[in-house]
């Protein structure tokens, strides 16, 4: 897949599945800005591994709880290239709390990170697709990384599931909303990798692999591998692909 030239930004790209899709498109020829919120050296490692491959790369920190931040990050953006072609919102929080235990504020941090924060980043996204006339054809992408939360009801995961679930519809509602020159599909990762603190060789990350039907938990190569077939396809739009083994024809696991 050829996406040289393109401008691609990926949110939450220091590390981890985001830092996979970031290099996915860079190898594809993309330039490529690696957004952050903490994580300033991985996000600078990231850049310059990016940039290693002979495409534009720069880090840019916001905190996307922060309308004013995602202001900033897109100002950036729009100030090193004028334009953007590709938009990927990786950045998630992952929070487990009992029902009982959840609060508005922590309510809100999740459902901020999660689902506004997409939501102004394909806003402010749309305004700089459409900065410049796009060739015909071609429309500009976004791309939605939910979860299989967003389609099941896992206990524990309240505030989670419901900004996924409000994900995959932002997706579709936004795939009406933004075409026919800006394309908007969502990808539904399972056990790609253990959430921090747990191990890939521990029993437990094993035992999430032998429930799934392909009997193994994936890596994040396939969803840059997914982001690439997605930006591929330009007559695909609102879908919503699992990536997870067959573990969505399971219903809920947890
Ligand atoms: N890992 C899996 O197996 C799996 C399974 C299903 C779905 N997913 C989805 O795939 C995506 C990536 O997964 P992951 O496991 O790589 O994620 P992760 O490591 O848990 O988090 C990704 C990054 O999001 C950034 N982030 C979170 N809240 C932020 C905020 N308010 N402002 C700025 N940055 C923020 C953090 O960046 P900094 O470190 O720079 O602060 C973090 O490194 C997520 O959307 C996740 O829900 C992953």
């Amino acid at each position: 897949m050829e996406l040289t030239s393109r401008i691609a930004l990926v949110t939450g790209a220091a590390h981890r599945v985001g830092k996979t899709i970031a290099l996915a498109l860079a190898h594809s020829g993309a330039s490529v800005i690696v957004h952050y919120g903490r994580s300033a050296d991985a996000a600078r490692e990231t850049a310059a591994e990016i940039s290693a491959l002979g495409v534009d790369a720069f880090p840019v920190q916001a905190d996307l709880r922060d309308p004013a931040q995602i202001d900033a990050l897109f100002q950036a953006v729009e100030d090193r290239f004028g334009h953007l072609d590709i938009l990927v919102n990786s950045a998630a929080s992952f929070v487990k709390q009992p029902f009982d235990d959840i609060d508005l504020d922590s309510w809100k941090d999740v459902l901020q990170s999660n689902l506004s924060a997409p939501f102004l980043c394909s806003q402010r996204a749309a305004r700089l697709m459409r900065a410049v006339p796009r060739p015909a054809g071609q429309p500009a992408l976004i791309i939605n990384i939910t979860d299989l939360s967003g389609l099941f009801p896992w206990p524990g995961y309240v505030q989670h599931g419901v900004s996924k679930g409000g994900l995959i519809q932002l997706t579709r509602i936004s795939a009406r909303e933004l075409a026919p020159d800006i394309r908007v599909n969502a990808i539904a990762p399972g056990a790609i990798l253990p959430p921090p603190g747990m191990s890939a060789d521990s029993d437990q990350w094993q035992a999430i692999g032998q429930q799934v039907p392909l009997r193994r938990t994936g890596s994040p190569d396939f969803i840059g591998q997914t982001v690439i077939f997605l930006a591929a396809n330009d007559f695909i739009t609102g879908v919503v692909i699992p990536v997870d083994g067959g573990e969505h024809l399971l219903g809920s696991l947890k």
